[in-house]
């Protein structure tokens, strides 16, 4: 059940961001209208409403659901009220709720200005979680808190989180019990956050920052992977199978991006061949983080000129065009079928690859 969960998070993860990327992309295109995609944008957004655990705050739009785990936390005297579900059943995953969290601000900072009848909403949908995220990075020095929910126990019932009645047990990390690719991840998240709520919310978006510091000193210092230290409650639900390294990068990589601080570039210039800079990557998952930072990193150097991150574009060339039929490097293999609607991906690419063409 929780692998199935994992590929269900992904599906929606990748909905989203397709959907963002479709809604810039097919705007002067014409086999789609922009509404089927504003309201798929929409729709997308308001799925995050539905996955909301805690005291539901009155403009949520969702209204058959209720308030749940309002005591999240309380037995270890923390609180950890709020944050999000994963798909489909009552435990809240640090992990993959970071790593969403990381995706969604990045998609509001490079599509922001093309959704201005989402933007409330996009940003509701990241502070619901970076409100949890503050909480479980500050509530207790030298501790993030990973995880609410014992899996195994979640998993043989299916319930109402307004009726759960499964033990909520909390995990975390510690110096002693490191995890460095969830604390990572969470650094990336709130990193990210706060590039979003620069303008609308500076002192939010100072905390963000501040925290997702200590946060990544904390990744970087006490070294290990929480499928080490946390085991059969995180495997094989959450397992972290690609390692720590990747999210080492991807975190430090999105503080730069947010605090332009040179002490993170630095950072990124002496460990990156060791954290994956180098390998030739395919995929981009909540797992393995490495495709996504090198196009971050692009980013850096074709706005800015950052010659050091010049390595990280060739490979993301590599990734991107792996996704394109027809190139001739690696290929990417799609599953087959669903033939009526395969003019739908050549179309999306088509865009792509012209955007590209214009980066470039
Ligand atoms: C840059 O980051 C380093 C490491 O976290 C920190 O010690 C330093 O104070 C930061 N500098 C600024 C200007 O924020």
């Amino acid at each position: 059940m929780g692998l199935k969960m994992a590929s269900a998070t992904k599906y929606s993860m990748v909905m989203q961001i397709l959907s963002l990327t479709l809604c810039l992309l097919t705007l002067s295109c014409s086999a789609f209208t922009s509404k089927d995609y504003a309201d798929a944008l929409a729709k997308s957004i308001l799925f995050y409403e539905g996955q909301r655990s805690g005291k539901l705050p009155s403009s949520q739009r969702l209204t058959w659901r209720g308030d749940s785990g309002l005591s999240d936390g309380s037995s270890y005297h923390v609180d950890l009220v709020g944050g999000y579900y994963d798909a489909g059943d009552n435990v809240k995953f640090g992990l993959p709720m970071a790593f969403t969290t990381t995706l969604l601000a990045w998609s509001v900072i490079e599509f922001g200005n093309s959704m201005p009848s989402q933007i409330g909403n996009a940003r509701a949908a990241i502070r619901w979680s970076t409100d949890y995220l503050l909480k479980a990075a500050t509530a207790t020095p030298g501790t993030l808190y990973v995880q609410v929910g014992d899996p195994n126990m979640d998993h043989k019932c299916w319930e109402r989180p307004e009726d759960m009645d499964t033990p909520r047990n909390v995990y975390k990390v510690s110096k002693q019990n490191p995890g460095s690719d969830v604390a990572a991840e969470t650094a990336a998240a709130l990193a990210a956050a706060s590039i979003v709520f620069k303008d609308s919310d500076p002192s939010y978006s100072t905390k963000l920052l501040q925290t997702a510091m200590k946060v990544f000193d904390f990744a970087d210092r006490y070294r290990g992977s929480y499928s080490d230290s946390l085991s059969s409650v995180v495997c094989p639900f959450y397992c972290s199978y690609s390692g720590y390294h990747d999210e080492l990068l991807w975190g430090a990589s999105w503080i730069h991006r947010a605090s332009n601080n040179a002490s993170f570039l630095a950072y990124i210039q002496s460990n990156g061949q060791t954290m994956g800079a180098d390998d030739d990557d395919y995929s981009f998952s909540w797992d393995d983080k490495r495709a996504g930072t090198k196009v971050l990193l692009s980013k850096d150097f074709l706005e800015k000129n950052t010659e050091e991150f010049q390595l990280y574009k060739r490979h993301s060339d590599n990734y991107i065009c792996s996704l394109i039929p027809g190139t001739s490097s690696f290929q990417a293999q799609y599953t087959p079928g669903q033939p009526k609607q395969s003019h739908v991906l050549p179309l999306f690419l088509n865009r792509l690859q012209e955007l590209l063409i214009v980066l470039n």
